[in-house]
């Protein structure tokens, strides 16, 4: 009889898996404290320095909104320290939701812009990520993405820029920012190169328009995991594909409330996705802009859906299946859920 635990014994068994993420910006990952910070040593960027505000800030009337807010912090963010801030912030915050593994995406176009020397990024990004694994215990690694609203100057700066520096850890190629307007297909000729020298390709893609942006991204792009992909439920073919070709989702359902992709936990497709053998995976996106969590976001899918231990279990296998981790890592991670799948559920009663 599968067991299903709800309150504080799903949410202990959640926080036992260890757990790995795959849709988290660096930017949309700073915690209101640091925000704050931030936003204080640059009042004129127009980011509220007392949480009250800022809470407010935080609040999202449709999509695009959320895109200046964001853009609005990430305008916060000037220099190596900044960045290094950022990513052992980000990993002491994984660390507390016993994360082991996280796929990073920066956004470098907007940095460069912004007039951060490129140099003072990737150190940021190298130090951060040796602090994360010794301080911590998280591997790191990222995935830098265009800023759709950019166009292709940002596309032929951000694959100029990956392909030429290739950081350690450096595993794909994305694709952020706007869908509506934005179309995957002119973004191919990037894609396809970065593929060639070997990253892999992770567009957003589905989160705020329809199946044809997921079908773009599949074919034009070589998509090997689909940013969010919220909208394939409405296209049984999709859901078949996305199936039979074992393409993961990155889905982000406390993202997709806030920024009124859907209108609620229980309304989320993630249901559909998952009675189709969707390979779904939970992620937070953009963590305290959000007021998600990993394991929030496990536990609330988990009550809403009303899954078995065993399900929850699979979902967390199913992020270190989709990663671009180690053959090595992955084995002993699926080894590690396998284990707490065989636990009676009752020990967290
Ligand atoms: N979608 C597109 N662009 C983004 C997102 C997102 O969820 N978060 C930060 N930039
Ligand atoms: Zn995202």
């Amino acid at each position: 009889m599968p067991e299903i635990l709800t309150g504080p014994a799903l949410y202990a068994f959640v926080r036992a898996l260890p757990k790995a993420e795959l849709h988290v910006h660096l930017v949309g990952s700073a915690s209101l404290p640091t925000v704050l910070t931030l936003a204080g040593r640059r009042p004129s960027a127009g980011v509220p320095t007392e949480p009250a505000a800022l809470a407010d800030f935080f609040t999202y009337q449709d999509f695009p909104h959320f895109l200046k807010v964001y853009a609005a912090v990430s305008s916060l963010v000037r220099d190596g320290r900044d960045i290094h801030t950022l990513v052992t912030g980000l990993a002491a915050d994984l660390a507390a939701q016993n994360a082991r593994y996280a796929e990073v995406t920066v956004t470098p176009y907007s940095h460069l812009r912004a007039g951060m020397p490129g140099d003072e990024l990737l150190t940021g990004l190298a130090t951060g990520c040796a602090a994360a694994l010794a301080e911590h215990g998280v591997e790191l690694a990222w995935c830098f993405d265009i800023p759709g609203e950019d166009g292709l100057e940002a596309a032929e700066e951000t694959t100029v820029f990956a392909l030429r520096e290739r950081p350690d850890g450096l595993v794909s190629l994305g694709l952020g920012g706007p869908e509506l307007g934005v179309g995957r297909a002119q973004f191919a000729p990037y894609f396809t190169r970065a593929r060639e020298a070997g990253l892999h390709s992770v567009p957003h893609a589905g989160e705020t328009t329809g199946p044809a942006t997921i079908w773009s991204a599949l074919h034009d792009l070589g998509a090997e995991r689909i940013g969010h992909g919220t909208s394939c439920t409405d296209d049984p073919a999709l859901l078949n594909y996305l199936a039979l070709h074992r393409i993961p989702l990155e889905v982000c359902p406390t993202s997709n409330v806030a920024t009124r992709q859907v209108p609620s936990l229980a309304g989320h497709p993630i249901r559909r996705m998952l009675d189709h053998g969707v390979l779904v995976t939970l992620n937070t996106d953009d963590p305290p802009m959000f007021g998600a969590t990993l394991n929030g976001e496990y536990a609330a899918v988990a009550e809403a859906l009303g899954l078995a231990t065993t399900e929850v279990a699979r979902l967390a296998a199913n992020a270190v299946n989709a990663s671009f981790m180690s053959a090595g890592r992955k084995t002993e991670l699926t080894a590690e859920i396998q284990r707490m799948m065989l636990q009676d559920p009752s020990s967290f009663a």
